[in-house]
């Protein structure tokens, strides 16, 4: 695996909600990058912008100012449907909540982002259970599961397309400490696998698991001393 390969590359990021009459700056000449393969933790205050920061960078928010490099591409010179295919293929996104679709099983539920791409495989999925050890709850639906299961079917739908990145916005915030250890596993092992993971979290623990871990202050992600 190429560690050096940058996945993400940021400069000078800004972003400024408009309230009323009023414009907050969120985030402030941020500069950002992570590595194929690599496991970031961004930890921070709540309302310091970190989920503001992950929708930027996941395609979900396109008003900002400053420079963003996904997969060696400029986003500026893409075009709606080039992102579109891109955050598609390219990237999964994991949420505190779970947000499995009730009415399908866990394997119907994995291959739902390879079905939007018109490639559904079930094998793939199941190849994915496997690998992580679920294949027991392929075939349940999502109110026959735990917690805990449901939120790693979660994670291994956001891995079905073999993404480059993997974004989770406080996937253990909804888990008991056993739970969330096995979550980290997940993302650890998807990142020995190749994948980019960029983790937002509160849980110290969690932080200490990545390569390298950041805070989010005053608008910009530092490394803690
Ligand atoms: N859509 C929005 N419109 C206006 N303000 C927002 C919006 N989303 C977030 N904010 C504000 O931006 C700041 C950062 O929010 P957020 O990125 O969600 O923080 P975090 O994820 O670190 O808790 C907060 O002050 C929040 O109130
Ligand atoms: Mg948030």
């Amino acid at each position: 695996m190429d560690k050096t390969e940058k996945i993400v590359e940021i400069t000078n990021l800004s972003k400024a909600y408009t309230q009323g009459h009023e414009q907050i700056l969120v985030l402030e000449e941020l500069d950002f990058s992570i590595s194929k393969g690599e496991f970031i933790s961004i930890v921070g205050p709540s309302g310091s912008g970190k989920s503001t920061f992950l929708n930027i960078v996941g395609l979900l928010d396109d008003v900002y100012s400053g420079e963003i490099r996904l997969f060696g591409r400029r986003l500026e010179d893409l075009g709606e449907a080039e992102k579109a295919v891109l955050r598609l293929k390219n990237i999964g996104f994991v949420f505190q909540f779970d947000s499995l679709l009730p009415e399908f099983t866990v394997l119907e539920n994995i291959e739902m982002p390879a079905r939007v791409l018109g490639g559904a495989a079930p094998g793939r999925g199941l190849e994915l259970l496997k690998h992580f050890d679920l294949e027991v709850i392929a075939h349940k639906f999502p109110m026959e599961i735990s917690g805990g299961e449901k939120q790693r079917a979660a994670m291994l739908r956001a891995l079905r397309n073999g993404p480059a990145l993997l974004i989770a916005d406080e996937p253990t915030g909804n888990l008991d400490r056993h739970n969330s250890g096995v979550i980290l596993d997940d993302l650890r092992r998807a990142a020995d696998l190749g994948t980019a993971v960029l983790m937002v979290t509160h849980n110290e623990e969690a932080a200490r698991r990545a390569d390298r871990s950041l805070r989010m202050a005053g608008g910009r992600l530092e490394t803690p001393k």
